[in-house]
């Protein structure tokens, strides 16, 4: 039997955690990796959807870039729906999608998100698409996760609600043990976790992250 989900998203859920990485943690990040001889940032979105927070955060990168054009930042975006990934490779969607600060954020970053079109969807621009890499992944197989260890920055938000706890408290920690030290972990607004050695709660602007270390 296949497995059904569904995948509600927009572009710039829960924006704090984007500006926070924007303005504050990815020109740290970048400082520390230079100093070691280091250029690339791994950024994953686990339980990406349809695409829209992967092209979120291809667009705050982007930003990123115009002030420091050497970061390299790889993106990686996974799901189980073979469908979501289909419309997440087009990035061709509805005002639906748009219903988040999409807007807000290409007038306060100042780099193009998309264009609308007179049919009244809206495309991301080529750059980002290229940007981002989508791929088929169950997070339930742990032991495939493996390829995933060197990461930096980990989004995985809205997605624990398909799993049971014990599940989710096996994931997170494969996350911990995935993620650098000194990178970052990102759930959805109303998702928490605790009792994890290892991450750390930390404010992210009007929202919150865990830390590695
Ligand atoms: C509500 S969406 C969240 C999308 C996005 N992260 C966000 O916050 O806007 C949840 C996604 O998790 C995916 N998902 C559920 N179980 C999964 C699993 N075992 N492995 C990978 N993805 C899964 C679903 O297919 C769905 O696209």
């Amino acid at each position: 039997m296949g497995i059904v989900t569904v995948g509600e998203s927009f572009f710039y859920r829960n924006p704090d955690q984007f500006r926070f990485l924007a303005h504050e943690f990815l020109p740290a990040l970048y400082e520390r990796k230079r100093e070691v001889g280091c250029r690339l940032i791994r950024i994953w979105s686990a339980g990406c959807s349809t695409g829209e927070e992967a092209y979120s955060l291809a667009h705050m990168v982007r930003f990123v870039q115009t002030h420091f054009p050497e970061m390299n930042i790889e993106i990686l975006a996974c799901d189980i729906n073979r469908r979501n990934l289909g419309f997440a490779e087009k990035g061709l969607y509805r005002k639906r999608s748009m219903r988040g600060q999409a807007t807000e954020m290409q007038n306060e970053l100042k780099v193009p998100l998309g264009r609308n079109l007179e049919n009244g969807a809206f495309q991301v621009v080529e750059e980002l698409k290229s940007q981002v890499t989508f791929q088929y992944q169950n997070l339930r197989q742990l032991e495939n996760l493996k390829s995933h260890q060197g990461s930096d920055i980990i989004f995985c938000r809205n997605v624990l609600i398909y799993f049971e706890d014990a599940f989710r408290q096996q994931l997170v920690q494969t996350f911990c043990d995935l993620l650098n030290p000194g990178g970052m972990l990102f759930l959805g607004e109303t998702e928490s976790i605790s009792g994890l050695d290892g991450l750390r709660l930390v404010p992210c602007r009007g929202a919150f992250g865990y830390l590695k270390g």
